[in-house]
């Protein structure tokens, strides 16, 4: 578990906030999370979470996958995913997927949240780690470069956003 003060950013009064790996009674609290982040139609390519809750608890106690969550007076507040690869041959690789509610943003949770997941995947072996961020993301872009990730790819207008075609940025860090 990992608690900080608030003190370290200026802007926060003095709630802490705890960042932990997900047990499956979170299930709820991730689903909410996530959906939440995903109304705004913005930064997420799904619109709908697609587990129900069971699901999500069954997900969360799978041992190949980590969920990390941020917590603040007892609600979750972000959620950062890892999926390992399934298969024999990309069992080295994850997918990193993060979500931060709206108000919470900017305070440096989400930094919190890939310095703990980077504990985990050198923990259990995962060499490379992948990421997808839409091409207009610059926040999360420049984020994930301080946190050593580096484009390897892009596909091209991927997504068709607000009238506007957008790249779908492929990100990897290797360990
Ligand atoms: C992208 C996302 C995960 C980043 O998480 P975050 O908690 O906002 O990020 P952090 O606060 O750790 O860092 C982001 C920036 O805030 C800055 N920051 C940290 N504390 C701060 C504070 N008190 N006040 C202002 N800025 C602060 C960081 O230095 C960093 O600055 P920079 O990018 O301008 O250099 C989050 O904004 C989010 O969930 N966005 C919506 C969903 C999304 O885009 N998901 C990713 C899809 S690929």
């Amino acid at each position: 578990m990992l608690h900080w003060h608030a003190k370290e950013h200026p802007n926060e009064t003095a709630e802490d906030y705890l960042v932990r790996l997900a047990e499956p009674k979170d299930a709820r609290g991730v689903i909410m999370c996530m959906q939440s982040v995903m109304d705004e139609r913005i930064y997420l390519v799904g619109e709908y979470y697609m587990l129900t809750e069971k699901g999500e608890q069954e997900r969360l106690k799978n041992p190949d996958d980590a969920t990390f969550v941020c917590e603040k007076d007892d609600q979750i507040i972000g959620v950062l995913t890892l999926q390992r690869g399934f298969h024999r041959k990309n069992r080295h690789t994850a997918n990193l997927g993060i979500a931060i509610k709206k108000g919470h943003r900017h305070k440096g949770i989400g930094t919190k949240l890939m310095q703990k997941s980077f504990e985990w995947c050198k923990q259990n072996g995962i060499k490379k780690l992948n990421l997808e961020v839409f091409s207009s993301n610059t926040n999360a872009i420049e984020l994930y470069k301080k946190l050593g990730f580096e484009e390897e790819g892009r596909r091209k207008d991927q997504f068709f956003m607000e009238g506007t075609y957008v790249d779908d940025v492929f990100m990897t860090k290797y360990f």
